[in-house]
């Protein structure tokens, strides 16, 4: 008796687990998981490195599974990729320093990157008087803006950095986006083919660790991968929002 009724179940539950099924390959298909990425296998046993774009790669001769490249060859790969991609898409303009940015948080100088605009009075005086801003000063401004640009600097330093990004082969962001250039952090959300879904920029900088830096994927609050936002935001201040162009 119990027997049939676990049989009963059993089969209730594979009747069941077949139609989730039925409607699960499109939802896979319209959210893809960002964690699997095919990138083209080396016939030869060595690594093959693909572009942000998810289409273009290169295999790296020499280079093992596991094996890490010096900075040098790294910067190398990297170049010889842009260059690729760059034939592939003559009318593409690629940027080799932040240009459009009317003021940007990274000037070329490697200075230290510019803080956010202080307020010319504590809105305490200002526009937002009786909203929860009222009750702070100018003071509580001052540490708000120095944490913000901390943690700016962070995600600084992260994209450029290949063992913070958590990189197997050496390859960091700046070596194809300097400065964060290219990034158009301003058109985001919005469809991305390699992804096949809209994109936020926590996405597509997700997919960038994994191809070409071929690192982990990071979960939302992984502290490094909220400071690379911040970092690629701040060095489009000034830059219209636009989200969906591209
Ligand atoms: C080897 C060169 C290379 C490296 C390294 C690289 N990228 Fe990219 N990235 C590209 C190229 C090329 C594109 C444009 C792809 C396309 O055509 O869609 C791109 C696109 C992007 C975009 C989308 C730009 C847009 O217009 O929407 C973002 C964001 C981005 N990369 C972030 C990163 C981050 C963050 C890292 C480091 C984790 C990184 N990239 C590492 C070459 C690179």
């Amino acid at each position: 008796m119990l027997r049939t009724h676990v049989a009963f179940v059993t089969a209730a539950g594979a009747v069941a687990a077949m139609a989730g099924l039925a409607i699960l390959p499109f939802t896979l298909r319209a959210q893809p998981a960002t964690s699997q990425h095919p990138v083209p296998a080396s016939k030869h046993g060595n690594v093959v490195v693909m572009l942000c774009d998810g289409k273009t790669s290169l295999e790296v001769e020499g280079l093992k599974p596991g094996q890490r490249m010096s900075h040098e060859q790294a910067t190398s790969v990297t170049r010889k990729l842009m260059d690729t991609w760059q034939r592939e898409h003559p009318g593409e303009r690629w940027e080799m320093a932040q240009a459009q940015s009317p003021a940007p948080a990274n000037p070329p100088s490697e200075s230290s990157a510019q803080p956010p605009a202080a307020p010319a009075k504590a809105p305490a005086q200002a526009q937002q008087q009786g909203d929860t801003y009222a009750s702070f000063h100018e003071r509580d401004f001052k540490v708000w803006q120095a944490e913000t640009q901390k943690f700016v600097e962070e995600g600084k330093r992260v994209f450029h950095s290949d063992k913070l990004l958590g990189s197997t082969i050496g390859v960091s962001c700046d070596m194809c986006h300097p400065d964060a250039s290219n990034t158009h952090p301003e058109t985001y959300p919005k469809y991305q083919v390699q992804l096949q879904r809209v994109a936020l920029l926590r996405d597509m900088i997700d997919w960038c660790i994994e191809n070409p830096v071929k690192g982990k994927t990071m979960t939302p609050n992984d502290e490094r991968l909220r400071a690379l936002e911040a970092y690629i935001i701040a060095q489009r201040k000034g830059v219209p929002l636009d989200y969906g162009k591209h």
